[in-house]
Formats: C-alpha cells, structure tokens, sequence
C-alpha cells in the first residue's frame, strides 16, 4: 500500500507538471512534540528509516529541524542489483522503504540530503548529515545548551518516499541549564506552537511509558491545538524500560486520557544502541520481538510498534488526499477547460495536433483519477474505522 500511494501521488504530480500546475496535494506535517528525551528524534528516525538525526540524553535538538521528504525517481538498474530475500519486496517502513543493502556513503546512491543553507552540496552519507545538523546548530545556539527558533531546513531526495514534511523539535522542559534563557519553557512553548497550530500538521505527541500520562507535555499542548484529537497520535516511547509487572494497555485501550486516533507503543534504540551504532533494521527487528514475545502485548502485536504506526500514518495521509480529492478534481477540469478554449481558438491545420496533445493530458489524468480511485476505495475501510 505504502508503495502504491507514492506512486500514485507521484502520478498525480507528474500529470499536474504536464498541464502546468504545481504540487496539488499538499500533504500535511507530521510534527513531533513531548518533553525532553522522550524520544521524539528517535521516532521520526525510525518513521524515515534513515539514521541522520542527532539523538541522546539531555537537550540534543536545540532548533526545528523541518525535514522535506522529496520523492524523486530512482535509478531502476540499481534498484534492480539488490538482492531480493526469499522473493520479498525490500520491507517498507512506512513512508519510507528502508534498503538494507546499500553502503550509507555510495556515490552512486539515489537517496542523498541538501541544506538550505548549503545549497548545491548533496550529503550522500547520512553520518555527515547528523554532523552537519550539529555543527549548526552549535554555529546558532553555541555548544552550551543554548536553543533558536531559527529552523535547520534539511531535504531529503530519494525514490523510495513521500514527497512530505516532517519537523523535530526541541523539548519542553522547564527548568535552564547552561546558556538557556530564564523563560526557556515559553520560549519551546511558543516554538512548539508555531509548528502545531497549523490546521495541516499531525501530531505525534510523545510520551515515554515510564512517566505518568497525566503528566504529558506532550499531550497537554497537542490538546490545546487540537481539542477533539482529530490530529493527534499519541506514542509511547521506552516501554522497554517499564518496571517489570507494568504495562501501557490500559493506556492503550483508551482507560486513562483517550486519544481519538488512540496510541501506538514503540521501542525505539537505547543510549547504549546508539552509542554502538546499531542498525535501524535491527532495531526495528529487536522492536518486533518485543511486542510479540512480551505477555501483555503479543495478543495485539500487530498494533504495536513502528510499523503500525507508519501505516496508521499513512491512514491519515489517505484520509487526507481523500478529502483534497474534490478539490484537486476541479482544479484538473478547469485546467482542461482552458486547454479546450485555447484549441477552439486555434486553426485547423494545428488543431489535429493540439487535440493529440490534450487527449494525451486527458489520458494521464484519467488513468490517474481512476488508479487513485481504486487505492483510495481499497482503503475506504480502514480509513472508517
Ligand atoms: P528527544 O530528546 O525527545 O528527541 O529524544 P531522543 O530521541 O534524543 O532520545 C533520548 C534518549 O532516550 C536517547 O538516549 C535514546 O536512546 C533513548 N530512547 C528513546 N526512545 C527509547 C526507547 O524506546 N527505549 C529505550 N530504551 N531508550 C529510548
Ligand atoms: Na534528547
Ligand atoms: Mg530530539
């Protein structure tokens, strides 16, 4: 599915650039907010599937990051080098399909990151993005814990995502230490909001499972923007680390702060992960075990976990073009509408021609409105429920 929906929105804007209009779905934000080593870089990392964040204990993200995902055709020979397991399609994590098999630093790699602020250099190892996003941020803010609300503006090309925005962002917390302001809690606070109030981001309010929920700064601000939870997801980071005996499932099954788009449980890398460079895939795979092998969540693993929550993500990014729907179809008929005025305006002996040219236009969008059409129908029931 996850496949099929880049495809089609690619379709979609490649009819579009072919009649001259720009980016018809304008895809929502998927914004993460929670306190201070919640885990919220770690999240979005694994939703992108790509280590490039900077992540660790005490205050590492001191600026918005606004992450654009941009989906650019990939090379197919490559594509076709890598070795397939037992026939499987390369996993799909999500918005993005992780290729296991590829060094971080080829040359020859499809998938590479720009920096506003770099323009025309392009980071083909990820590595050096994180190094990249520190240097900055430290350029701005200073080595000592200072924050700016000035964004890091990073894009991302590759084959294998969304054309999408993500954004990290600092975290609340409340008490200063090195170089912050005294009213460093408003300062994130406003920062936060900036971000969150846009009626088009989703939020991924992060809490881990071993705080109280009530407690959730997460939560508390993600309900200010977002009374009826219509955008808002709540995740539960670090459930490895709940003392033995505990659990989240009455969280979960809505017995404590319901969430209208409910909770997804994630076990992200821990310091030590980090610290020896472990794999996103082997995390993922560690994540997997853990929810299916754990006796309060192996009945309802399937609910659990990144995975789940990429494709609830995905739901969401569904429900949404779903919407835009009727509005991306009158923008393609008044697009049409002035291509047949032109033609009428037109001779005869260029009119055979122009009608081939507009029959083609009219065969892409076609072709596109019905193929997306079937992904979204194919959708309908999971969107519902
Ligand atoms: P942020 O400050 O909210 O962006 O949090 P980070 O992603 O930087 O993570 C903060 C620390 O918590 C890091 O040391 C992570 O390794 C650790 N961490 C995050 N999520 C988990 C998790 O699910 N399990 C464990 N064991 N550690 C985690
Ligand atoms: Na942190
Ligand atoms: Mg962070």
């Amino acid at each position: 599915m996850d496949a099929a929906l880049i495809k089609t929105v690619n379709k979609l804007q490649d009819a579009f650039a072919t009649v001259g209009v720009q980016n018809p779905v304008d895809l929502p934000q998927i914004v993460v907010i929670g306190s201070q080593s919640s885990g919220k870089s770690s999240v979005l990392e694994n939703i992108v599937g790509r280590d490039f964040l900077p992540r660790g204990t005490g205050i590492v993200t001191r600026r918005p990051l606004v992450l654009q995902l941009i989906n650019r055709p990939g090379n197919e020979t490559s594509n076709n080098d890598t070795p397939k397991t037992n026939g499987e399609t390369p996993k799909t994590n999500g918005v993005t399909k992780t290729k296991a098999t590829k060094s971080s630093d080829s040359q020859e790699s499809d998938e590479w990151g720009e920096f506003l602020h770099i323009p025309g250099q392009k980071f083909y190892d990820f590595d050096k993005i994180r190094e990249e996003i520190v240097k900055d941020t430290e350029l701005k803010t200073g080595k000592n814990a200072g924050i700016s609300p000035q964004p890091i503006n990073l894009r991302i090309y590759s084959p294998n995502v969304l054309t999408l925005t993500l954004v990290d962002l600092p975290g609340l917390t409340k008490v200063p230490v090195g170089d912050q302001p005294k009213d460093i809690e408003k300062q994130i606070r406003e920062m936060i909001l900036k971000y969150i109030t846009k009626q088009n981001s989703i939020i991924l309010a992060v809490t881990p499972a071993n705080t109280d929920l009530a407690n959730s700064d997460g939560l508390k601000m993600a309900r200010e923007v977002d009374p009826e939870g219509s955008r808002t997801i709540g995740v539960l980071t670090k459930v490895d680390l709940m003392d033995q005996g505990t659990d989240v499932v009455d969280i979960l099954a809505g017995r404590i702060i319901p969430l209208r788009l409910g909770y997804v449980p994630v076990v992200n890398r821990g310091q030590k992960d980090i610290d020896i460079k472990k794999a996103i895939s082997s995390a993922l795979e560690n994540e997997r075990k853990f929810f299916e092998e754990h006796p309060a969540y192996k009945s309802k693993a399937q609910y659990c976990g990144t995975p789940f929550l990429a494709r609830k993500l995905n739901m969401i990014l569904m429900h949404h073009i779903r919407t835009t729907l009727p509005e991306i179809k009158a923008k393609i008929q008044a697009v049409l509408l002035k291509y047949q005025s032109e033609l009428l305006t037109l001779g005869d002996p260029i009119d055979d021609g122009g009608h081939n040219h507009a029959n083609l236009v009219l065969n892409i969008i076609t072709e596109f409105c019905s193929e997306f059409r079937t992904i979204l129908d194919g959708n309908s029931n999971e969107l519902s429920s």
